[in-house]
């Protein structure tokens, strides 16, 4: 069964001692190796290292979207490294959002449909609409994804893992693919969701430049965790520049 820990002290997240292994026929490839943070409710997150140093691996293994080989992962003081699938699923789709890269919508729903797609799967969902209105696109509901632009369809997946009213928004190089003040646009409806709303904002990003905006930066490199940053006044996204 899960173990309970003494929640009063302990961080709302806590990874300990977290391995991931692939094995790719003889050769086995070390993604995480010995990870050990911890995270505030409540936090905005930047996970920041270059490409392959392991974090798009962390972020899954953080959603119940894959599982670790070692260690520990407790949110909110339960260890979801020891989940049956059946726990994990209900961890991934009440308590969790997640923002891709490249969006993940479905190609034959309106703006609206995707995000109440999510929104239909949870007690205590906000209203797909409206929340199509705050990221801006209450003029596209009923637009298909091809029909929006690149930036648009990044504030559709925005609004689809926002609309469950996550506890935990991962977010996975949001801005990657788009322009400057789109990339912008973006990062200030996540840095709203943990000061405005209370979740716990994680973004991996190769970027160096987005580091001032987070609570907590943790540098990756080579599978694992070199240094953990706090930032007492992270930046207003407004006043970033990259
Ligand atoms: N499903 C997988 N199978 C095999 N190797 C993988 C898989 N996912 C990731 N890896 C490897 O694990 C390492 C870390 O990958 P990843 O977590 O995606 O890094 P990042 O997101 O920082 O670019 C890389 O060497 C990558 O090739
Ligand atoms: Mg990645």
């Amino acid at each position: 069964m899960v173990s309970k820990g003494s929640k009063q002290f302990m961080a709302y997240i806590e990874v300990r001692h977290s391995s991931k292994y692939y094995h790719m026929g003889e050769t086995t490839i070390v993604a995480n190796e010995n990870v050990n943070f911890e995270i505030e409710k409540g936090e905005l997150v930047i996970i920041l290292g270059s490409s392959g140093a392991g974090k798009s691996t962390l972020l899954n293994i953080l959603g119940g979207m894959d599982t670790n080989d070692e260690g520990e992962v407790i949110i909110d003081g339960v260890n979801i490294a020891e989940l049956s699938s059946h726990q994990l699923t209900n961890y991934r789709r009440d308590d969790v959002g997640f923002v891709f890269q490249f969006y993940n919508l479905v190609a034959n729903l309106t703006a609206k449909e995707n995000v109440e797609l999510a929104s239909e799967i949870v007690r205590d969902a906000m209203d797909p609409e409206e929340i199509l209105w705050q990221v801006g696109l209450g003029h596209r509901l009923n637009n298909f994804p091809a029909q929006l632009s690149g930036g648009e369809q990044q504030r559709v997946s925005i609004a689809r893992a926002v609309a469950k009213n996550p506890k935990i928004l991962l977010c996975d190089e949001p801005t990657g693919v788009l322009d400057y003040q789109t990339g912008k646009h973006v990062l200030q409806i996540l840095q709203d969701m943990s000061r405005k709303q209370g979740a716990t904002v994680i973004i991996v990003t190769h970027n160096t430049a987005l580091a001032p905006i987070a609570d907590r930066v943790i540098h990756m490199r080579d599978a694992t965790v070199k240094s953990v940053e706090v930032n007492p006044e992270p930046q207003d996204i407004a006043m970033l520049e990259y």
